[in-house]
């Protein structure tokens, strides 16, 4: 029988019942908990589904936080049919008073706050400088960077009065790198990076600490709504060093260990989870060092380059 219990679903690159409860006592926050459906029963999940279903197993008692009520209670559905705990709080965390009343019903219902995930995040509008639309550049500005602001502001009280915590926000490798083809999207996602480590400054004495994840190009139904062609994923999969698509498991197994006691000496970094795409940039045509033909497809030589 599958070790999450019967009836359970089969989930891409879902790891299964982690062996040690890690996040065991612990109250975890997630906002974007509910994460878009996937339009087929491709069993794909977005970065706060497996998030915040990876933190339940883990041990953590969930606030799960989004704006989509629908979105949410699938989460919560999954979490309860597995025995884990959760909560759902619908809140648009764009909204100050929004997020304040979020914290205030996860204390609440389970009398502190350990642990916040920001993974709220939106494309935003497109276009470059000349073309975007201010208004709009606002608006996502508000839910991609102030809402992880608004939020901290209020997890943070509690925190610090039970004696520190950790919080973990979801940037991308479009907030490490140029050529986005829009302007909103990665400036927010570096303003994410800075957030995150100047917090990780004023708040490291207080015992909180303050991690961001960049993802790559992880797989999930907010992707594959964009119409992905199976050229264009397999392209994106060769983007990387390892040639391994990534799914939102990554982005959750990533945010549970920086969120544990595991990461007790970690704070103010920024981890990609990648394959590696931002390690190194793949050279298509360039001579091997080994004199050998250029690769075909610009990944590692055959021997893994080993
Ligand atoms: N999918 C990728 O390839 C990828 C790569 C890098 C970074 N990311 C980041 O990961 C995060 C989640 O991505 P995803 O692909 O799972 O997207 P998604 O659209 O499935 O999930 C986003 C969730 O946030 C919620 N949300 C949006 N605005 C909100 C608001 N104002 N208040 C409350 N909830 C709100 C949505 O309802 C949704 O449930 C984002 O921050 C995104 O930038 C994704």
């Amino acid at each position: 029988m599958d070790a999450r219990g019967p009836g359970a679903e089969a989930l891409v690159g879902d790891p299964g019942v982690p062996q040690a409860r890690r996040l065991a006592g612990k109250v975890a926050i997630v906002s974007g908990a509910g994460s878009r459906p996937a339009d087929t029963e491709s069993g794909i999940v977005g970065n706060g589904k497996a998030t915040a279903i990876l933190f339940a197993r883990e041990g953590a008692r969930v606030v799960l936080v989004d704006q989509r009520r629908d979105w949410a209670e699938q989460t919560r559905r999954i979490i309860d049919r597995e025995g884990g705990e959760a909560i759902l709080v619908e809140a648009d965390v764009s909204d100050d008073g929004s997020c304040g009343e979020a914290i205030r019903r996860a204390l609440d219902a389970y009398g502190g706050v350990d642990i916040l995930v920001n993974v709220v995040g939106v494309t935003g509008p497109a276009g470059n400088a000349i073309e975007v639309d201010p208004d709009a550049w606002d608006r996502a500005m508000r839910v991609n960077v102030t809402s992880m602001v608004m939020m901290a502001k209020y997890a943070l009280p509690p925190m610090i009065a039970a004696g520190g915590g950790a919080i973990v926000n979801v940037s991308s490798v479009s907030g490490l790198l140029g050529g986005h083809p829009s302007l909103l999207y990665p400036t927010s996602k570096t303003a994410v990076i800075g957030l995150t480590r100047s917090m990780a400054a004023h708040h490291a004495l207080q015992g909180v600490r303050v991690n961001c994840i960049a993802p790559g190009t992880v797989y999930t139904p907010m992707v594959a709504s964009r119409g992905m062609t199976p050229e264009l994923r397999d392209a994106r999969r060769k983007g990387t060093l390892l040639h391994v698509e990534g799914t939102a498991w990554d982005v959750a197994l990533a945010a549970a260990f920086l969120a544990s006691d595991a990461a007790r000496w970690i704070t103010g970094i920024v981890l990609p989870v990648d394959a590696g795409a931002t390690a190194a940039r793949l050279q298509a045509l360039s001579p091997r060092s080994d004199g050998g033909p250029p690769d075909d497809d610009g990944g590692p030589p055959d021997d893994g380059g080993a």
